[in-house]
């Protein structure tokens, strides 16, 4: 998986669990997936999100925890390409936060899904 941001858990984004909310780490999460699609296709124009899948919230996250992002292709369909994300405590990798899997389509420039030209090969090489 490729790093692709951090973030640092404020004050305002607790929960009253003492947590990060989960609403912002789903913020997180989807924008961080958004990030690595632009990265893979090389462009952030004509793709959409169109599903999040198996949103995983795995351990709570306190206040001042510092997130890492990461990424990576996991399927790439004729129009649609799914993006892994994952969230780890930057200090201590071996905690893991959330993950989840978010699919994108590729679209023409009426907003129709179209085929997006990506093997899993040419984005490995
Ligand atoms: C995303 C969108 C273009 C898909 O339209 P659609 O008519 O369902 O398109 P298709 O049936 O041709 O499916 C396109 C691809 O999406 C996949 N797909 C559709 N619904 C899916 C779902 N719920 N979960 C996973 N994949 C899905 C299909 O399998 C297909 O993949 P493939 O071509 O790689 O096999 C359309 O639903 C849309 O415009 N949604 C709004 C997007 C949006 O506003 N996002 C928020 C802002 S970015």
């Amino acid at each position: 998986m490729k790093t692709i941001n951090h973030r640092y858990v404020r004050m305002e984004q607790m929960n009253h669990h003492d947590s990060l909310y989960s609403g912002v780490l789903t913020d997180w999460m989807s924008e961080a997936a958004f990030f690595g699609v632009a990265r893979t296709l090389g462009r952030r124009d004509h793709v959409v999100m169109c599903a999040i899948q198996d949103f995983r919230f795995v351990a709570p996250a306190e206040l001042g925890t510092i997130l890492t992002l990461r990424y990576e292709l996991a399927k790439v369909g004729r129009t649609s390409l799914t993006i892994a994300v994952e969230a780890r405590d930057m200090l201590n990798p071996d905690i893991l936060y959330s993950t989840c899997q978010v699919v994108f389509v590729n679209t023409d420039e009426n907003g129709k899904s179209a085929p997006h030209g990506i093997t899993m090969a040419s984005v490995q090489e």
